[in-house]
């Protein structure tokens, strides 16, 4: 399939699938212009599936106008949108991996994150994306691996809009039960449709806790002990990781915390303060450093072969003269200098 550009000139040639969901497929794409040389550059480019169901369209072009609009260091961005295509689609930049493949990629090797590089590397910057979402009155309502991008620089990124809720000029109001993913989605949410920043924090909490157990939660998870993180890893994992996160993923959301902001505040007090106690993430002081005795240069040029007067790139002695008593270079003897700019002067 080819897509066309409306910039004169230029079409987008699927290169192979990336992946799909619910609506729209995404491919690898390079751009290819009228000329017949692709350009070098490839992109993701989101096709809408169904393109004939009206309300599919709708939501497709909110979830592209809204990624368009919205800038963030952790949010995917849309580069262009071209709603008027027959199927309609959007380009962005080609993501390395989601982070359900990077912790599927883990898992044959039983590792597992610590709950101080988790919060580091996925969590904190994929909380501030949902505040700065919130910010704008839009909870995502689909927070999963799935839906967290690493980019090349291996930097997460929160994506797929295709869901959100945000208050919209229309006058009726598309929230319904069953939105969302089992076991991700707060149950609130799947219940009755309803979404607010304590349904994302919920699914926040949710990818913190697989991150560092490598398994989902079970509603009231921390009835049993086997269940608390700090219990599994003790050397990695604070009873506090265990506080925190129950206060993200209580199936009442007036248990939760009531804003991203409050959630990412103990998050920093555990990467900060509590998880660098604990003994595997304490330093060990590295061995005092023994100076090292300074290298002796004439005993190092006195190793070397001088190379034959034809292959040597000095002038003929230089190297003999400097295993026997460094000359001075001209360039630096007393009144050189001077000697020289008065002799420009002169000219
Ligand atoms: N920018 C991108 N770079 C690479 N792969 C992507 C990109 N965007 C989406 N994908 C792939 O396509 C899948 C579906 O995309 P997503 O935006 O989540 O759509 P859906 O609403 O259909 O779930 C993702 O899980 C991922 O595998
Ligand atoms: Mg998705």
């Amino acid at each position: 399939m080819i897509l066309l550009s409306p910039q004169a000139g230029c079409w987008y040639r699927i290169v192979e699938t990336l992946g799909g969901g619910g609506m729209a497929d995404v491919y690898r794409c390079s751009l290819v212009r009228s000329d017949g040389l692709p350009a070098s550059a490839q992109f993701a480019v989101k096709v809408l599936r169904e393109a004939w169901d009206g309300e599919n369209v709708l939501r497709f072009s909110e979830e592209a106008h809204l990624l368009r609009r919205l800038r963030h260091p952790y949010l995917v961005p849309a580069i262009q949108v071209h709603l008027e295509h027959y199927p309609p689609y959007y380009v962005m930049p080609v993501m390395k991996e989601t982070l359900a493949e990077h912790l599927a990629g883990m898992k044959p090797r039983n590792e597992l994150y610590r709950a101080k590089y988790a919060l580091e590397h996925f969590l904190l910057p994929v909380c501030s994306a949902a505040l700065y979402l919130h910010s704008r009155k839009i909870w995502h309502r689909d927070i999963k691996p799935q839906n967290i991008f690493l980019d090349s620089a291996g930097k997460p990124r929160l994506g797929d809009l295709s869901i959100c809720h945000w208050s919209r000029p229309f006058p009726f109001e598309r929230t319904w039960c069953g939105m969302g993913t089992r076991g991700y989605t707060a149950p609130e949410t799947l219940q009755t449709g309803t979404a607010s920043p304590q349904s994302d924090i919920y699914s926040l909490g949710v990818v913190f806790y697989e991150i560092i157990t490598g398994r989902l939660p079970a509603y009231y998870w921390w009835n049993r002990a086997g269940n608390r993180p700090s219990v599994q890893h003790p050397r990695s994992c604070h009873p506090h990781v265990d506080e925190l996160l129950v206060r993200m993923t209580h199936p009442d959301p007036g248990l939760r915390y009531t804003s991203v902001a409050d959630t990412m505040r103990d998050m920093r007090l555990l990467t900060d303060v509590y998880l660098p106690s604990l003994p595997l993430y304490r330093r060990v002081p590295p061995p005092p450093r023994v100076p090292e005795p300074p290298p002796n240069v004439y005993a190092l040029l006195a190793g070397l072969k001088n190379p034959s007067p034809a292959q040597s790139p000095y002038p003929s002695g230089y190297l003999a003269a400097l295993l026997g008593s460094p000359p001075t270079p001209p360039a630096y003897q007393s009144g050189y200098l001077a000697a020289l700019l008065a002799q420009a002067a002169r000219k």
